[in-house]
C-alpha cells in the first residue's frame, strides 16, 4: 500500500462544476417500453430519474468552466487537463483533445478509463503531477452512458445515465488535502461488466452486487489505515453513485451512517465516471463541508477496479 512521501508538494480542490443533460427520464417513462415499474427501480436501485443526452466533451467543457470560474484560473494557468471517462466521443483521439481545445488551454490533455473508479483515479494522478511540479491541473470525470446501454435491456437501461463533474486541483505550499489513497483493478472479472467497441453494456447484475460491496470496503478501509483515520472521523464519505442498497451495505460494514454519505443517485442515476464528483460537490455546494472535515471518496466499477481517498477538505482558498 503506497504512502503519501512526507515533503512531496501538496495540492487542494480550489474550484468544482457539475453538469447534467437537461432532458429529464423518469422511472415512469422506463416502464412505457421495458417490462419494469417506479417502483421496483426505486426499492432495488434508489433511482427515480437520471439525466440523458449530450457528448462527453460537451458536458466535460460545462462542469470544467464552471470548477475555473470558481477557482478564478486562466486556461492559460492551467498545466494539465486529466479526464476521466469509459465513453469517449471517439475511438481517437481522447476526449480530452477535443475538452483542451474548446476550453483554450495550452497543456497536456489525456484520457483515464477506470470506469466508475475513474475520477478517484484521475484525482490521484492529478495530485501525482502536482508533486512533479505542475501547479494547476483540472480533473474532470464525465460519462454518456446512455449511448452504449441497450435501452430494451431492463437489467442495465434503469441504471445508467450522463453527467459530468470537474474539480481545479492547485498546489500548495506545505501539506495538501491528501491523506491517503488506494487504486486496485481485478481484469479476471472483466466479463461481469464489459461493452465491446461499438457495442452495448452487458452485466452480471447479481455477482457485481456482491463483489461491489467488498471491494468498497476494502478499498475505503486501506485509505483509512494509511490515513490512520477510523469511521466516526469521517464527516463525509461519498461513495460511487451506483445503487443505495450497495452504498447502504458497505456502509454497513464500514461503520459510517447513512447520514454521513453524500447522494445524489435518485436524481441522476449511475453516471460512471461521473457519480462521485456530481455527489462531492453536491454535498460541497450545499454547505456540507467545513475546513479540516474527513471526506472519504470511494469508487467500483468494471475491469473490476475499485479507489479510494481521503482528503481533508480545504474548499476555497
Ligand atoms: N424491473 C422489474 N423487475 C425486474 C427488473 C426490472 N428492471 N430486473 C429484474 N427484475 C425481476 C427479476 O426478473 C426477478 O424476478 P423473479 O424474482 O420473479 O425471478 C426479480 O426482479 C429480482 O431480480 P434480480 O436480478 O435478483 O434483482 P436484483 O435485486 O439483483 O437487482 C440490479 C438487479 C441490477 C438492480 C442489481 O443486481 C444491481 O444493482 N447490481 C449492481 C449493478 C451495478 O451497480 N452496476 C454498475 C457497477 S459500476
Amino acid at each position: 500500500m503506497p504512502q503519501i512521501p512526507s515533503g512531496a508538494r501538496g495540492a487542494v480542490i480550489t474550484g468544482w462544476g457539475r453538469a447534467l443533460p437537461d432532458k429529464i427520464v423518469t422511472n415512469d417513462e422506463l416502464s412505457k417500453t421495458l417490462d419494469t415499474n417506479d417502483a421496483w427501480i426505486r426499492e432495488r436501485t434508489g433511482i427515480h430519474q437520471r439525466h440523458i443526452g449530450g457528448t462527453t466533451a460537451g458536458l466535460s467543457v460545462q462542469s470544467a468552466r464552471l470548477a475555473m470560474q470558481m477557482a478564478n484560473v486562466d486556461p492559460l494557468e492551467i498545466d494539465a487537463l486529466v479526464l476521466a471517462t469509459t465513453t469517449p466521443d471517439r475511438a481517437v483521439p481522447g476526449t480530452s483533445a477535443s475538452v483542451q481545445h474548446q476550453l483554450g488551454l495550452k497543456c497536456g490533455a489525456y484520457d483515464i478509463n477506470a470506469a466508475c473508479s475513474g475520477f478517484v483515479y484521475a484525482l490521484i494522478n492529478a495530485h501525482g503531477l502536482i508533486a512533479m511540479g505542475a501547479k494547476k491541473v483540472l480533473v474532470i470525470g464525465t460519462d454518456t452512458l446512455s449511448r452504449v446501454t441497450d435501452w430494451s435491456d431492463r437489467g442495465t437501461a434503469i441504471l445508467f445515465a450522463d453527467g459530468s463533474g470537474a474539480c481545479v486541483l492547485e498546489a500548495v505550499d506545505g501539506p495538501g488535502q491528501l491523506l491517503a489513497w488506494d487504486l486496485d483493478a481485478d481484469g479476471s472479472a472483466e466479463e461481469l461488466l464489459y461493452a465491446e467497441i461499438g457495442g452495448f453494456i452487458k452485466m452480471d447484475g447479481k455477482e457485481v452486487f456482491r463483489r461491489a460491496v467488498r471491494i468498497m470496503v476494502d478499498s475505503a478501509q486501506k485509505s483509512m489505515a494509511i490515513a490512520g483515520v477510523t469511521a466516526d472521523q469521517l464527516a463525509l464519505v461519498v461513495p460511487h453513485q451506483a445503487n443505495t442498497r450497495i452504498i447502504s451495505a458497505a456502509c454497513d460494514r464500514l461503520g459510517v451512517p447513512m447520514e454521513r454519505t453524500s447522494i445524489v443517485l435518485h436524481e441522476t442515476g449511475n453516471t460512471s465516471s461521473a457519480s462521485i464528483p456530481l455527489a462531492f460537490f453536491d454535498a460541497a455546494d450545499k454547505g456540507r463541508l467545513k475546513n479540516g472535515d474527513l471526506v472519504l471518496l470511494v469508487g467500483f466499477g468494471a475491469g473490476m477496479t475499485a479507489a479510494s481517498a481521503i482528503l481533508r477538505w480545504q474548499g476555497q482558498r
